[in-house]
């Protein structure tokens, strides 16, 4: 399984073959410029919930690749009357993909679109592939039904966003290393404006510190599981 950080929380995942791409916020990530929007493959697109920030790039990717929206019922519903093709979950379910099983985890957050359409409840995901379970925990707190995940999933990373304000910051998000199990941590949801900016070396060294490894990996760039 390789894992592409395409900016903030844009994610784009390969693994058996397919291309998934998680909430892509690429066009308006000053931070990602360097990324061409029109050569992104996608089979899937997995949205964790409907802010800006995560959704921005969705119809301009869907429509170039054709890809299956993946997300709550109110997301997948809101692109299906634009048009375009989903797969409604919602949270605590799982499904088979061709790429592997997606369970639709809890996360406490908000999830309202752009123009003020409710956009359902946040969540993240859990894939399991024959390479790799991860975890993309979405915007949230932390969140004690994080502990749940490992009673049913043995991860092989985390991705957690770190930037605080809007999400969890770096402490919360070593607590919820420890809630899911797994000392193998991507941070996600940093640096893109003002209110999240963190300082790398340090929030490393935090992660470090209780023997746990914080990968932040520069935009365009992927690790492999
Ligand atoms: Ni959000
Ligand atoms: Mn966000």
């Amino acid at each position: 399984m390789k894992i592409t950080f395409l900016g903030h929380a844009c994610l784009l995942i390969e693994t058996e073959g397919k291309h998934i791409v998680v909430d892509p916020f690429i066009s308006g990530n000053d931070l990602a410029s360097h990324i061409d929007l029109s050569k992104i493959k996608a089979d899937y697109i997995l949205i964790t919930h409907a802010h800006q920030d995560h959704v921005l790039d969705v119809e301009t990717i869907a429509k170039i690749t054709g890809a299956t929206i993946v997300s709550n019922y109110e997301i997948v519903t809101y692109y299906g009357q634009k048009g375009f093709s989903g797969h409604p979950m919602n949270h605590g379910g799982s499904w088979n993909f061709d790429f592997g099983k997606v369970t639709f985890t809890n996360a406490v957050h908000s999830s309202s679109f752009p123009d003020g359409t409710y956009g359902g409840q946040p969540g993240g995901f859990i894939i399991e592939a024959k390479a790799a379970n991860i975890y993309i925990a979405g915007d949230t707190s932390l969140t004690m039904d994080m502990q749940l995940i490992p009673i049913q999933t043995q991860l092989d990373l985390a991705v957690l966003p770190i930037g605080d304000n809007f999400t969890m910051g770096i402490e919360s998000a070593i607590y919820a290393s420890d809630f899911v199990q797994c000392d193998r941590i991507l941070g996600y949801h940093y640096d893109t404006f003002g209110f999240i900016k963190i300082d790398h070396i340090e929030a490393k060294k935090k992660f470090l510190d209780v023997d746990k490894e914080l990968i932040l990996l520069p935009i365009g760039e992927s690790i492999t599981l």
